[in-house]
């Protein structure tokens, strides 16, 4: 794990990050650039007149790196066009830049234009997350891998005040979690079936202090689940060696009274071969992300109670893995839903709605919650409505949405509300059961939101965040966002409780 540090003393690190920004030419040629390093004076002129022969630009994920002055090296970070104010979102990105060219070296300093302690928690996030480097599995081929930075350290005039102390110590956290996050999306199913995964999050829990800091977890087996009822989770997972678990983690802030309760659910699929649906190979590897809401509700859970933040979490993570087998789960087969609802599974293909179904009426068991949110890699209609890097937000209550949405801004993850049209509902009638679980393909992300919808009490707050794209990034890196597993969802989670601690 990468060490974060802040300070406002002399630099000692041998790297220097700053930022570049530019502005817009009136006329035509290039637009000037204003060197942006935040409290820390450097002559610029000599350098503005390198970076110009160098043909920086100051745009978002451009990375010079030249000898420096003070410091063996200074690496300029692009901010995009000048701003008199930075949003936190533009220096997250442009420290998670500067990191990633960073790996393969042990420490650096950043200082970027940073007038808050908002600022400050964004560049220590950026950086952090953009040293992220997955190398578990690399034997052989590890000596040639730049690793991530060993050391971080964000340099501010503001270094001695409380709320930026705050701000390193939750952006660590932040970071932390959103590697634990990232790992367990990279690691394949052969390495991360339901049973580890629980096991995983135990020993962690254990190890991070467990009920003494308001953590308890437990779990079902497939034998639990089967005998209770769970039909959905059961069905899932029936198909496969590596059985299904309903995992659950109950935050309680310790001594003090929550001042919110929610609950999150996270679809947990290890592996979604499509089941007897079997989808083709091609891409097929990218079904090991199917965990990503897992692992994102679950990680945020502990986060949430290392920050301290006096808001209930009871977090679900239903866990299967989808195979193909005799003992598979059949198109036509009629499943009983955790609370009694029958759905005729059309397609074992759309089975993150089942285990998420059962697991819904599971957590509303709690009657104190005053909201519900899930985290699914639900759909490929997902990524044909907003593309990779946008997740979808459906809910029943447009007041719950818009304080979600409200959060994401300021997060830096994008999120867009989708709307749940009634008349696509009728799609998802089943002329032998209570449902189908697949419908009108036109609208696929909303139909599986509409499908959700109906294991959640009316009155009940819900959101159903589908993140099927930005969960798992298979094209290029970009600011602190890595190829592979990105760990999206959990810092609006955090949020989420942060917002509703006060
Ligand atoms: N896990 C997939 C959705 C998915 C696809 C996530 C690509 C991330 C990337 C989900 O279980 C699935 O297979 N959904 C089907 C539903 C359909 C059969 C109604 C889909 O979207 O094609
Ligand atoms: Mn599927
Ligand atoms: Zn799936």
């Amino acid at each position: 794990m990468t060490a974060l540090h802040l300070s406002d003393g002399i630099i000692k690190d041998e790297i220097l990050v700053v930022g570049v920004s530019f502005k817009k030419s009136s006329g035509k040629g290039q637009g000037a650039l204003t060197i942006e390093s935040g409290d820390v004076a450097l002559d610029t002129k000599k350098m503005l007149s390198t970076l110009s022969d160098l043909g920086a630009t100051g745009k978002p994920d451009e990375v010079i790196k030249i000898p420096g002055t003070s410091t063996k090296l200074i690496v300029f970070t692009g901010l995009g066009e000048h701003k008199a104010t930075f949003s936190d979102e533009t220096l997250r990105r442009a420290a998670g830049s500067a990191a990633r060219a960073l790996a393969g070296n042990v420490g650096a300093t950043f200082s970027l234009p940073a007038k808050k302690a908002s600022a400050i928690a964004a560049i220590a996030e950026g950086a952090l997350l953009g040293a992220y480097s997955f190398n578990k599995f690399r034997v052989d081929s590890l000596v040639n891998r730049q690793v991530g930075l060993k050391s971080i350290t964000i340099h501010s005039a503001l270094a001695k005040q409380a709320d930026a102390k705050q701000a390193l110590k939750s952006a660590a956290i932040i970071g932390e979690y959103t590697t634990l996050v990232r790992d367990l999306i990279n690691t394949p199913p052969s390495h991360l079936t339901p049973d580890s995964f629980c096991k995983e999050f135990t020993a962690l829990i254990k190890k991070v202090g467990g009920s003494a800091i308001g953590l308890k977890v437990s779990v079902m087996n497939e034998t639990q689940l089967k005998s209770k009822g769970y039909g959905g989770i059961t069905a899932v997972g029936q198909g496969s060696a590596n059985p299904p678990r309903l995992f659950h983690i109950s935050y309680t802030p310790v001594k003090v009274k929550a001042k919110k309760s929610y609950a999150y659910v996270g679809k947990g699929i290890t592996f979604d071969t499509g089941g007897l649906a079997l989808k083709p190979a091609a891409g097929m590897e990218a079904m090991k992300s199917d965990m990503s809401g897992a692992a994102a509700v679950c990680a945020a859970t502990i986060a949430i109670a290392l920050l301290k933040i006096p808001v209930a979490i009871d977090c679900y993570a239903p866990l299967a893995e989808n195979m193909v087998s005799d003992n598979a789960t059949r198109p036509s087969d009629i499943i009983t839903m955790f609370g009694g609802k029958t759905v005729e599974v059309l397609n074992p293909d759309a089975e993150g709605r089942l285990v998420l179904g059962d697991a819904l009426v599971k957590a509303q068991e709690n009657k104190n919650l005053n909201g519900i949110v899930d985290v699914a890699t639900l759909t490929y209609a997902q990524m044909i409505a907003l593309g990779t890097r946008t997740s979808a937000i459906m809910t029943n209550n447009q007041e719950f949405s818009d304080h979600f949405f409200e959060i994401t801004k300021s997060t830096g993850e994008a999120f867009w509300p989708m709307p749940l049209p009634i008349e696509l509902r009728a799609s998802l009638d089943s002329p032998v059961a209570d449902m189908a679980n697949i419908g009108e393909r036109m609208g696929g992300m909303m139909v599986a939101g509409l499908f959700l919808k109906e294991f959640i009490a009316p009155e009940l707050p819900w959101l159903h965040l589908d993140i099927a794209g930005p969960a798992y990034n298979e094209g290029e890196p970009y600011g602190y966002t890595p190829v592979g597993g990105t760990g999206v969802a959990l810092r609006s989670l955090v949020a989420l409780a942060q917002a509703g601690a006060v």
